[in-house]
């Protein structure tokens, strides 16, 4: 049985991937900061393959924590957790806001690829999805440094793709455009009027429709590698071209 390794698994498109790849039988290791949200997913899947990893990527005893829980084995990474902080204009944005999203979109998520790539290599395969977004495409007022954060998993991905081709090893990317998740109301630091005016008019796509594409790149057969999907709501265009009706 494969096991997966999901960070940000506690909500949003992390959450409803885990739902899709525990209906078809895969090793769960879920990981989120919210202990309470990843217990809440476990019951609901009752499932005993699933394992919970409660940890904050960004603090002191993540890694260790993982590797004590997987031992490092892991057959498929899902590099999922993220966020953007803030739609301010840089000269007013916030340094510690700029800081989380480096931490969790760049490091962290660099970090995980150096914690399974060493077993992946050595037991000749693996899979591994980046959560990248067309935030990581294209460049927008308000959205500099998660922008710059998403350029950068877009580079680290070729480059590892550049590395491990020939090792049975599918480096992958999907870059959506709207989501409706929690994203905007952590971006708007849980204002939800100002959360919901980001979907008002126009339909997003949900996480199960991002999760099932996923779920698509994971199933192709061992040769074949889907390098990335860029996926977009009908209603949007590009970041800043949105299509909204009786607005
Ligand atoms: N929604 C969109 O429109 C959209 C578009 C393009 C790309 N994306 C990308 O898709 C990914 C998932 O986002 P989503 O839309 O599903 O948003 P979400 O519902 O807010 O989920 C984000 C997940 O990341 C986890 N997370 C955040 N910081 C963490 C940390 N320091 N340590 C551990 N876990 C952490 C959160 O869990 P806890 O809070 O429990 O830790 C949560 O499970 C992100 O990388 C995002 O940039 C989203």
């Amino acid at each position: 049985m494969k096991r997966v390794l999901i960070t940000g698994a506690s909500s949003g498109i992390g959450r409803a991937l885990a739902v899709i790849l525990s209906q078809k039988g895969y090793e769960l290791f879920l990981l989120a900061r919210r202990e309470e949200k990843l217990q809440e997913l476990k019951s609901e899947l009752g499932n005993s393959n699933i394992h919970i990893i409660p940890c904050d990527l960004n603090g002191p005893n993540a890694l260790n924590e993982i590797k004590t829980m997987t031992n490092c084995h892991i057959d498929i990474l899902i590099n999922n957790a993220g966020l953007a902080l803030g739609r301010d204009k840089v000269q007013e944005s916030q340094l510690d806001d700029w800081s989380q999203m480096i931490e969790t979109n760049v490091t962290a998520n660099f970090r995980m690829v150096h914690l399974v790539l060493p077993w992946m290599i050595q037991h000749g395969g693996g899979d591994i999805i980046n959560l990248c977004s067309i935030a990581g495409h294209y460049a927008y007022q308000g959205g500099a440094v998660y922008c710059a954060t998403k350029h950068a998993v877009k580079a680290f991905t070729r480059a590892l793709r550049e590395e491990t081709a020939g090792q049975n090893i599918r480096v992958m990317q999907i870059s959506p455009g709207m989501v409706h998740s929690d994203f905007s109301k952590v971006r708007f630091k849980g204002n939800d009027e100002l959360a919901d005016s980001v979907y008002l008019g126009m339909t997003p796509l949900t996480p199960e429709d991002v999760a099932s594409m996923m779920l698509f790149m994971l199933e192709r057969p061992r040769h074949v590698v889907i390098d990335e999907i860029i996926t977009m709501p009908q209603d949007q265009g590009s970041p800043t071209t949105i299509m909204r009706r009786n607005v």
